[in-house]
């Protein structure tokens, strides 16, 4: 398979740029063509403007999107844009390897991605999520973060990571048609000792070796969307999930069996948000809003899903809001 990896960091010693190695050096071994855009090293311009292009279309107004549709068109773009854009195009696996920055990639990836993926040549035109470029394949993201994961993890003053990492795996990746794969992320590398940092190397090293065990983040196809800038045509389900009476009856405990049953429709794309009494609630209660097609089919996955768990549900339709 074909990779990319777009490096940030300016810091060829950093630990981010230690995971681009290792993520680099563990792809080669697996015989994969890897091919790396360390935009530092490069002294990639992240800036976007008229040097895009070595065509021009309206000299007496920039309007980027119309200017790339003129520059597919007659091979017009730039030539250090062109190479970044035939790397994506061959690439059937994206890694995005950057530190967190104000809660974002760096500007110079962000900049790479405002000129690299241009209008006509790359998305629009139909190419989007499902008819992106980037569909049946994958992306992910590989990031240092300062703050700890109990910043990050819904506990803490933060927003989720996940949160934050919406605007690249849902905006960049999805949006092109990648699917993303579970983002590896190592918090607070500076206060780690030598051996917890070798250690996080190896994780990414065993992830990255074994990239097909990795589920990516199921995402809406464009149908499912009335004339794509619609509304969904999905409707919502409330859903109350209780422990049977008589106690749990079986191996899984309150606290598995609601962590396997949320991650399982989470993995599917369909749970919206879930909420579970305490683990040592003797009456375990669980909320969730759940997208999917009908209420059969709401009832027909968690019906499969908790056969083995005694669960019982009652759903409800919600109103649109
Ligand atoms: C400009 C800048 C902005 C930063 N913003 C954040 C941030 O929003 N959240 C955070 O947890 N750490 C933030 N940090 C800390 C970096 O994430 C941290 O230094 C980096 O991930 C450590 O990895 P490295 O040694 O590979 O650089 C920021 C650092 C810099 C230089």
């Amino acid at each position: 398979m074909n990779v990319l990896i777009v490096h940030a960091h300016h810091e060829p010693q950093s630990f981010s740029s230690a995971l681009k190695n290792v993520a680099q050096e563990t792809l080669l071994r697996q015989g994969h063509q890897v091919a790396v855009s360390d935009l530092y090293a490069m002294q990639f311009d992240p800036v976007s403007d008229r040097h895009n292009f070595s065509s021009v279309q309206d000299p007496a107004y920039l309007k980027q999107q119309q200017e790339e549709l003129h520059a597919s068109e007659i091979g017009g773009f730039a030539p250090d844009i062109l190479a970044e854009m035939e790397k994506l195009e061959r690439a059937d696996l994206l890694l995005f390897s950057f530190p967190l920055w104000w809660f974002a990639m760096p500007a110079i990836l962000k900049g790479w991605v405002d000129r690299v993926f241009a209008m006509g040549r790359i998305y629009g035109g139909g190419k989007f999520y499902d008819a992106g470029i980037g569909h049946g394949k994958r992306a992910m993201v590989v990031a240092t973060i300062g703050g700890p994961s109990t910043m990050y993890d819904g506990y803490g003053i933060n927003p989720q990571l996940d949160t934050l990492l919406q605007p690249i795996e849902h905006g960049i990746f999805a949006f092109n048609g990648y699917a993303p794969l579970p983002a590896f992320v190592v918090h607070g590398p500076a206060r780690m000792s030598q051996e917890e940092r070798l250690a996080e190397l190896q994780r990414l090293a065993d992830q990255l070796a074994q990239l097909d065990q990795l589920t990516p983040r199921a995402v809406p196809a464009v149908s499912e969307f009335e004339g794509f800038v619609g509304s969904d045509r999905w409707p919502r389900f409330m859903v109350e999930m209780k422990r049977s009476a008589g106690g749990d009856g079986n191996s899984m405990t309150w606290a598995n069996a609601s962590a396997a049953l949320s991650k399982e429709l989470r993995r599917q794309g369909k749970l919206l948000s879930f909420h579970a009494s305490a683990a040592d609630d003797p009456h375990g209660t669980a909320w969730m809003l759940i997208r999917e097609h009908s209420r059969d089919a709401v009832e027909r996955s968690l019906g499969s899903l908790s056969a083995q768990a005694g669960l019982r549900f009652s759903v409800w339709e919600a109103a649109r809001s």
